[in-house]
């Protein structure tokens, strides 16, 4: 039986996201096709229609894909870009939900009037889009958090898929903003946003877009930050990377930075697809790596990196990705979680790999990590035969660890500094009362609280004895 999963895309950033993702997933299909019917790989992204726009079964031959997909903004252009893109004919007109002036990076208003405005319809649609599954597995939604459609009305989406799905899993890919964005307001926008991720989700992907654009930046200035570290020795864990100076910063090169999304979103989904050795299903995801439901953020890393930018990087063995697999230079968030606790950590390998090779770098590896005391073993890895495009092999790796409190922190930071100074509220005022401000605050502090005693705690050394009368 296939498992379907549905896009829903919202705003700007999550709709060009979206399209990188649509062009990698066709490629992979088309490369791991070995006929011209449509089959249960297929199934799991794309419907097949026929000219009079009737669905065709399993077996039948692709006639028109159209993608399981909702997508959302609420500023013209990029929906309209994107029909008009050799990639438009994946999507009916009905499919997506415009409207003309955008939520002008404000939470509130794309929470609250555009939630208001679109409810109904975003529900009349999604179910029409659900109805079209045999067996809907998943809703994954692709966002930004800082600016105001997709993370205010994003949040209100998925509270809704959780009101009228609650037992299809929500995963997002949520893009959280750089510190130096331009988005004045994203210190706002992404808090509160953040709120309803942790209240609403059952996993999220955070994306740091400072991150992407390191990435970036080693590949586009090959003389000042080098070598790359694909092309480094083995063992490259600590090799020293030059930052650049203030004034090399630049217009932020989103469609590269979108490609890492893409594959990282194609790597997470390929077990549903592909064939594996030792497939791990979406559902696996969040049973063995979240250990408590709010606890929910996992940082992913991917090797190869670089090399899927720049395609004359030699391709890396794969003892070596393991070692690439667990330096922050090959995360898609910032953050050093060997100085932290792993709670549960998740490893996807892609290719044609051999079990041995696998089982002796993860016996190794094991042994290095910090994991929590009462999940020593909470280790879970995956084989997807299917390797990805232009790579051998591959390998994601998800963690759940409590370094993401230094994420939050210094988000709640950013926060704070505008609201000391009540700057900007009486925009979100318009739509909300201010308490959701302190509200909002109190529970990503206690989020972090959750995550600072779990790095804390230590089994305990003495039991009790307990008295014999
Ligand atoms: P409004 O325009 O305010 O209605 O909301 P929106 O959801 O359309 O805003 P947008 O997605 O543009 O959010 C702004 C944030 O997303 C900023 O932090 C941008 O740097 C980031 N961003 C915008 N487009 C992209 C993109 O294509 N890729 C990545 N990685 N980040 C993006
Ligand atoms: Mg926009």
């Amino acid at each position: 039986m296939p498992r379907e999963l549905i896009f829903v895309q919202v705003g700007q950033c999550g709709n060009q996201i979206g399209m990188r993702f649509w062009d990698l997933a066709l490629k992979e299909h088309a490369k791991a096709k070995q006929s011209l019917l449509y089959d249960e790989s297929l199934s799991s992204f794309f419907r097949n229609v026929n000219s009079k726009n009737q669905e065709l079964k399993i077996g039948e031959p692709i006639q028109n894909l159209k993608a399981r997909a909702l997508i959302v903004d609420m500023e013209e252009g990029v929906i309209n870009q994107i029909l008009k893109s050799p990639l438009g004919e994946l999507f009916e007109e009905k499919q997506c939900i415009q409207d003309v002036s955008g939520a002008g990076n404000n939470w509130a208003h794309g929470f609250y009037h555009y939630g208001n405005q679109y409810e109904k319809h975003i529900e009349e649609r999604l179910r029409k889009t659900v109805e079209q599954c045999d067996s809907l597995q998943c809703f994954f939604m692709t966002h930004s958090i800082g600016g105001g459609t997709g993370s205010g009305l994003g949040s209100r989406i998925l509270g809704l898929l959780e009101d009228n799905y609650p037992e299809v899993f929500r995963f997002t890919a949520s893009v959280f903003p750089s510190g130096d964005d331009d988005v004045v307001t994203s210190p706002y926008n992404s808090l509160f946003s953040l709120y309803e991720l942790a209240k609403h989700a059952d996993c999220v992907f955070p994306i740091d877009n400072s991150a992407l654009i390191n990435i970036v930046d080693q590949i586009d200035k090959p003389n000042k930050a080098r070598l790359v570290k694909e092309n480094a020795h083995e063992g490259s864990v600590g090799i020293k990377i030059t930052q650049f100076g203030e004034e090399e910063k630049r217009q932020k090169p989103f469609d590269k930075m979108n490609s890492l999304i893409a594959h990282l979103l194609s790597h997470i989904t390929c077990s549903m697809r592909f064939e594996g050795a030792l497939n791990v299903d979406l559902n696996e995801i969040t049973m063995n790596l979240v250990p408590y439901p709010d606890l929910h953020f996992l940082i992913s890393s991917m090797a190869p990196l670089y090399s899927l930018l720049d395609s004359k990087l030699q391709p890396r063995r794969l003892d070596q990705m393991f070692n690439d697999i667990y330096h922050p230079d090959f995360q898609m968030i910032t953050g050093q979680p060997s100085l932290h606790k792993y709670l549960a950590v998740g490893l996807l390998v892609r290719g044609d790999v051999a079990f041995s090779d696998v089982n002796r770098n993860i016996k190794k590896l094991k042994d290095q990590l910090r994991m929590i005391y009462w999940n020593q073993e909470g280790f879970k890895y995956g084989i997807c035969n299917q390797p990805p495009i232009g790579q051998q092999y591959s390998m994601l790796c998800l963690a759940n660890n409590t370094c993401i409190k230094d994420t939050f922190q210094e988000m709640t930071d950013r926060f704070q500094k505008l609201y000391k100074r009540k700057v900007y509220v009486h925009h979100y005022k318009q739509y909300m009362e201010q308490s959701h401000f302190d509200e909002t605050l109190n529970a990503i502090q206690n989020l972090m609280v959750k995550y600072q005693e779990l790095e804390l705690a230590q089994p305990k050394k003495y039991q009790r004895i307990q008295p014999i009368f």
